[in-house]
């Protein structure tokens, strides 16, 4: 199992490439299933988690064909046929859930294995099963398996979700896309990644109106087409990378990167005294001065501070002037990075969704283990502004969200390889 080792080493300099979102190809992948003409994703970001997607819609009969060294996704769902979503694929990658409601939509019976629950949380799919039923599927539970069926075909309505989720707005948007008459999707999330699956829906002959408001209103159709589709710059990646000068010093210029796309969290970089501005090609991120204020942070659905950011967020308060308080409110089991950070001479008191972290003025390196795909990286960060050698194993998280991590950070003079161990 490969580790990453990394030498704190001072400022760092130069400029990082922002890669397409996973987030966004996760749900546009399943999107071909919608149609028999073939989907093409440009920008498509080099991740493990999309060679598990495309293993599974090459289950369900799809063809994904990886071409440009793995940028662009040619997919075409011409002939599907099978139906079922295999436990031993989408207990790797709880997003496999995603083809729930365009499978539903197209062949009117989708049989899905339950993803169980993972470091972070439960994640159960109530919410999905709720919209979906209000659209006139019938789902059952068996042996876990989600069994969903609508031989007559879905039926527009209007539903209101309990919880702005994520996946069940996908999963209900691209199911209503070929649903009879008019759904309109009530509290829905407002995700940059479900914006971007609208436009690539709507080039795909979907009426769709509202993405990015809390109202998403869909004139179903009988029949979507083919289209190219570029991938929407990954956020998250984005927010990652901004707080690597931020942690360890320097300034480094973030190429794809926009505020319009982490506002509340560029808000709280401000604060803790880091300048973010946007340059022609991106954004350019370094302190203010020496010292990080310490900042409180919220997690929030979208347009609030993103949750795949805390986890980061808490590396850099590790040596703020201070104390900041994090609360967790989307996920129930975020913090496991806390014990990590702790290993490294963090001090955190976490009391369940609130962790408290009182700034240290040096971290030290440490061998830590990465729990989950954000708190690797926020491992990686901590290691970059710490005295000494960090060791981060279990990195097969970080290959999950981020492509070539090590090069992106040796690029700016990190001190940073990756070793098998
Ligand atoms: C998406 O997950 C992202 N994953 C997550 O990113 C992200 O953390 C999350 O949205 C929140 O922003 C992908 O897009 C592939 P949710 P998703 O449904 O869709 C509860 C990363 O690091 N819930 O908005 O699963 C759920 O348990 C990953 O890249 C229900 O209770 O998130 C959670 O507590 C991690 N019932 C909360 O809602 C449901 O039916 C948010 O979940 C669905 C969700």
């Amino acid at each position: 199992m490969d580790s990453i080792v990394i030498k704190g080493n001072g400022p760092l300099k130069g400029q990082i490439p922002i890669a397409g979102a996973k987030n966004a190809c996760l749900t546009l992948m399943p999107a071909t299933l919608l149609s028999e003409e073939p989907l093409t994703l440009t920008n498509a970001p080099r991740l493990s988690d999309i060679k598990t997607m495309s293993a599974l819609l090459g289950s369900l009969g799809a063809e994904v064909s990886s071409l440009q060294d793995g940028k662009v996704l040619a997919m075409s769902s011409h002939k599907l046929d099978n139906h079922v979503a295999d436990y031993e694929i989408v207990r790797k990658m709880r997003a496999s859930n995603l083809v729930l409601g365009p499978m539903l939509a197209r062949l009117g019976r989708a049989v899905v294995s339950l993803p169980g629950g993972c470091a972070i949380g439960a994640r159960p799919m109530d919410l999905h099963i709720e919209a979906l039923e209000a659209l006139g599927a019938e789902i059952e539970l068996k042996e876990g398996y989600l069994h969903a069926k609508a031989p007559k075909g879905l039926k527009g309505a209007v539903h209101e979700l309990r919880f702005a989720s994520v996946g069940a707005t996908e999963n209900t948007v691209m199911a209503a896309t070929l649903a009879k008459g008019t759904t309109v999707l009530k509290n829905a999330a407002r995700e940059p990644e479900i914006v971007d699956l609208v436009q690539c829906l709507r080039k795909m002959g979907a009426q769709i109106e509202g993405e990015g408001t809390s109202t998403i209103t869909i004139q179903g159709v009988d029949r979507l087409s083919g289209a190219t589709h570029p991938v929407v710059t990954d956020r998250i990646e984005l927010g990652s990378y901004m707080l690597a000068p931020a942690i360890a010093g320097g300034e480094v210029e973030l190429l794809g990167g926009r505020i319009n796309l982490l506002e509340a969290f560029c808000e709280k970089l401000d604060s803790a005294g880091i300048n973010v501005s946007e340059t022609e090609n991106g954004l350019v991120v370094a302190r203010r001065a020496d010292l990080i204020h310490s900042v409180d942070v919220t997690t929030e659905v979208y347009p609030g501070f993103p949750t795949d950011l805390q986890a980061q967020m808490m590396a850099l308060m590790c040596t703020a002037d201070g104390v900041s308080v994090l609360e967790e409110k989307i996920f129930e089991n975020r913090f496991m990075h806390a014990p990590e950070l702790i290993r490294m001479g963090a001090q955190i008191d976490v009391q369940g969704g609130v962790a408290t972290v009182t700034g240290v003025k040096q971290l030290k390196g440490a061998r830590v283990m990465a729990t989950d795909l954000r708190a690797s990286v926020s491992l990686i960060l901590a290691g970059l502004a710490a005295e000494g050698e960090t060791v981060v194993s279990r990195v097969y998280h970080v290959d999950r969200g981020y492509e070539h991590v090590v090069a992106k950070f040796a690029g700016v003079g990190a001190q940073i390889e990756r070793v098998k161990e």
